[in-house]
């Protein structure tokens, strides 16, 4: 028969392995999730971090644009960027390696993507009030 005691020790064990995972979990989404668009589309040329060193960056001049450059990225409005997306690189005055995006996504991820390409800038971004 199973004591009080181990019943007891049972339970404690069981709170702590689940507090513990819970614990993780929750600091591992502190880190932005890339969106799984921007992994598909955007990676091969901006890179994993974004920093615009993807596999297909080493045939490109002037290079994907590096995402963790804050001091030029926070310069850029989110209108800015969304045009750049949506249009392609040559409707900004950029690459035409840029492609166009409208066809491939919608607003609201494209909005998103946004969001997680801000959240890479060193320096961090300061959104304009
Ligand atoms: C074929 C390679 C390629 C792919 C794929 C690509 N980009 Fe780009 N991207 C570039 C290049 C090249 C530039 C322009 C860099 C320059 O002219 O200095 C650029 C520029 C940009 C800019 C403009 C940044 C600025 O300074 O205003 C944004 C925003 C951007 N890309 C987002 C994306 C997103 C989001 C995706 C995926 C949906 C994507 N790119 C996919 C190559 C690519």
């Amino acid at each position: 028969m199973v004591s009080k005691a181990t019943v007891h020790v049972m339970a404690l064990t069981a709170l702590i392995v689940s507090s513990t995972g819970a614990w993780a979990a929750g600091s591992a989404n502190t880190e932005p999730k890339a969106p799984e668009k921007f992994t598909t589309f955007c990676v091969p040329c901006h890179g994993p971090a974004g920093k615009g060193d993807g596999p297909a960056a080493a045939a490109l001049n002037p290079k994907p644009r590096n995402f963790t450059d804050g001091e030029l990225m926070n310069a850029k409005t989110d209108a800015q960027l969304i045009k750049a997306i949506k249009e392609g690189g040559a409707a900004v005055g950029l690459s035409s390696f840029m492609p166009t995006w409208a066809g491939q996504l919608s607003d609201e991820e494209i909005k998103e993507i946004v969001t997680y390409i801000r959240s890479l800038a060193i320096p961090k971004y300061q959104p304009k009030r």
